[in-house]
């Protein structure tokens, strides 16, 4: 099957790298096709978003984990790319609109999808492109703005998005987009957890590390709110948006899968110190890390100085929230 991308150039319809009709060759970097070279923030004007390049890998504190050890822990993400392939089949093309560090689109491409990571970020393709080692001929990953997707009309039969349209401020119109995209009859899916039954012991650990992180964040954003802080959160209420275009989504829970987590209260603390937050975006480093100093010394007062350590405890299922395009 010849799959097909807009050209950035004259807009028609072509395989790539060489648009057929006006020759222009699609910029390839870094394993990345450079669709587009918007800034990777934009807070002023009309179609405002938050492209992730000052939090790249930060994004998921385990990447390092990840890449020091040679595992792959795509955990819900994984369970959710089987259950794509499992209901779906694998003769189908995905698109994963704000894909980042490839969490989602690299399961889909393993699973024998052709896949288009697509992205504003060209820092996180980057780590993408790390992750998937070269390994996947299907998987396409391309810097792309979800505002303007390079995409034919009536082209993919999946469009996955996690944790994107809350980074756009006029999200109608990448719904639309994403509306463009799609077959008819084609799907949105944006996958989510399901908590499991934990017993009272862990429930009660869980509860003690919410409860800590929650006091830390608190004292990070006092300082931050103390200081010229404004945060770069748009706030718009997509999820209505969405139903104006999709019909109401069925959830379809992927087999077999459960998983622990206890590491809550390092990941969000490594976010914090390295100010891995879309909010955070417009807002000067130096103050961020202050912030950070504060927090952290108050957190040594309080905790002790091994706070960090503490364990949380959640046991989870993997979701799907699958969309159909309304008629
Ligand atoms: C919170 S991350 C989620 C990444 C990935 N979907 C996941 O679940 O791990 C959001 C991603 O959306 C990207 N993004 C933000 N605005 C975008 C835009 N206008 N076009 C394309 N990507 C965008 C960011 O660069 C970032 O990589």
């Amino acid at each position: 099957m010849e799959h097909l991308f807009l050209c950035p150039k004259c807009k028609s319809k072509t395989p790539l790298p060489r648009c057929k009709s006006c020759g222009y060759e699609i910029p390839f970097e870094d394993s990345i096709y450079r669709f587009c070279n918007d800034a990777p923030v934009k807070l002023d004007g009309d179609k405002k978003y938050i492209g992730y390049d000052n939090i790249g890998e930060n994004f998921e504190p385990e990447v390092t984990f990840w890449d020091a050890n040679n595992t792959e822990r795509y955990g819900v993400y994984a369970a959710c790319a089987d259950t794509v392939a499992k209901k779906f089949g694998t003769h189908i093309t995905v698109l994963d609109l704000g894909a980042g560090l490839g969490t989602a689109s690299i399961p889909l491409a393993k699973n024998g999808i052709y896949t288009v990571a697509a992205d504003i970020s060209a820092v996180m393709l980057t780590t993408a492109a790390k992750r998937s080692k070269g390994l996947y001929d299907n998987l396409i990953l391309a810097q792309m703005n979800a505002y303007d997707i390079m995409l034919p009309d009536n082209s993919m039969d999946i469009v996955v998005e996690n944790a994107m349209i809350h980074l756009v401020d006029e999200p109608e119109l990448v719904i639309r987009e994403i509306v463009r995209v799609l077959k008819p009859g084609g799907k949105l899916i944006r996958y989510s957890s399901l908590g499991l039954p934990v017993t009272e012991e862990e429930a009660k650990q869980n509860a003690y590390c919410n409860a800590v992180l929650s006091d830390i964040s608190s004292h990070f954003h006092n300082y931050l709110d103390s200081h010229d802080y404004k945060s770069a959160a748009f706030n718009v209420d997509y999820n209505s948006v969405l139903l104006q275009y999709f019909e109401s989504p069925y959830n379809e829970q992927a087999e077999g899968f459960e998983e622990v987590f206890t590491e809550k209260m390092k990941f969000r603390l490594h976010r914090l110190r390295t100010g891995a937050h879309s909010d955070f975006q417009g807002t000067r480093q130096e103050l961020l890390s202050a912030a950070w100093q504060a927090a952290d010394s108050y957190a040594r007062q309080k905790y002790g100085n091994d706070y960090a350590d503490i364990k949380g405890f959640s046991r989870y299922g993997a979701v799907l929230n699958i969309y159909t395009v309304k008629k």
